[in-house]
């Protein structure tokens, strides 16, 4: 096959992130797959600041590659926004409880697991989305895991440049769900508000994969006993999350938020979607971050600028698509096996 015709089959991918323990299981899964080559992962404030997520993005990519089976190319990493479009912050106390403090559980309390920083850079990471989005056009997927500010402000500078994008899955918001910051909220809108409203009403083919499918999306602790270094490494990643989940809910598993969005970028049929105009509260008031999805069934045929709002799940369908991802990785079995 020619080489020009064999690169217009590469689907690429940019994640954006705030790693953030379950944004760490999405890469994992995602590194571990063909579907996607890698262009870029860029990070955002969130879970931790936007400092720590840039440099455990870096470390993360190091990790990652050093346990893959069949190894990828460095995937470099940009730092992105340290705030809100609107300028708030965020109190990160309860985030702290779920990601630790330095947001990767204890992973990397293992001093060994910190042998190496992936690539990194200085470019913004607003500024390669628009490369990126202009770049590679309907063969780039982009996906958010964290905060949307990177995204709206890439929109912002060059909307033209995304006019070809082939994909935008967004992990976050809620339908039917309450919100799991505040009743109204799901965290990665909560955070940026404005930002979500201005990517959910941008008109571009955005899928939500939000509160309404990922809080089925139940990963039990117990699956990670035994195994090798890797799972070892991933029993560290997790303990805090579990310790969280088993005090807040009295349940032995964690909420596989993101790994869900990167899976269904990779397969989508993992989700039903219906196409639903997505406004969102982007006050400072009691529905910060709500995100207003219009269900009513007299909503019109056509839906102005519509979002393609997941709201049914396979759920056996994405653990088995999860779990036979992290198998690719030397050290999930007995090492040396
Ligand atoms: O609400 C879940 C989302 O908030 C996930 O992306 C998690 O990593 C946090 O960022
Ligand atoms: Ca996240």
């Amino acid at each position: 096959m020619a080489e020009n015709q064999s690169e217009s089959l590469v689907r690429y991918a940019l994640v954006d992130c705030d790693p953030g323990v379950d944004d760490a299981l999405a890469l994992a899964i995602g590194f571990a797959s063909p579907f996607f080559r890698y262009d870029a992962v860029t990070t955002v404030h969130g879970n931790v600041s936007a400092r720590l997520a840039y440099r455990n993005a870096r470390r993360l990519v190091a990790f990652l590659r050093d346990h893959l089976e069949s190894p990828i190319p460095d995937v470099p990493v940009y730092p992105g926004a340290a705030l809100a479009l609107d300028g708030s912050r965020l109190n990160r106390s309860e985030s702290r409880m779920i990601h630790g403090p330095e947001g990767m559980g204890a992973m990397f309390d293992n001093k060994k697991r910190l042998r190496r920083l992936g690539r990194g850079s200085s470019k913004p990471a607003w500024e390669v989305i628009v490369e990126q989005a202009a770049r590679r056009g309907s063969a780039l997927t982009i996906i958010t895991l964290g905060p949307l500010t990177n995204l709206a402000l890439a929109l912002r500078r060059a909307p033209g440049a995304f006019s070809r994008v082939k994909r935008i899955v967004v992990m976050g918001g809620a339908a039917r769900m309450p919100g799991n910051v505040t009743p109204a909220a799901e965290f990665n809108i909560y955070c940026d508000p404005l930002a979500a409203k201005e990517v959910f009403s941008s008109g571009l083919p955005v899928t939500m994969v939000g509160l309404d499918v990922t809080r089925r999306a139940l990963w039990r602790v117990e699956e990670l006993e035994g195994g090798g270094s890797f799972r070892a490494a991933l029993r560290d990643l997790i303990r805090v999350y579990a310790r969280f989940s088993k005090k807040r809910r009295g349940a032995d598993d964690i909420t596989l938020h993101d790994p869900l969005a990167l899976a269904v970028a990779m397969k989508p049929d993992l989700v039903e979607t219906i196409p639903c105009r997505v406004d969102v509260d982007a006050s400072r008031g009691v529905a910060r971050g709500m995100t207003l999805v219009d269900l009513r069934e007299n909503r019109g045929a056509r839906v102005k600028n519509p979002v393609d709002v997941a709201l049914g799940l396979d759920l056996k369908g994405f653990l088995a698509f999860f779990i036979s991802h992290l198998r690719k990785y030397r050290g999930w079995d007995e090492d040396g096996k």
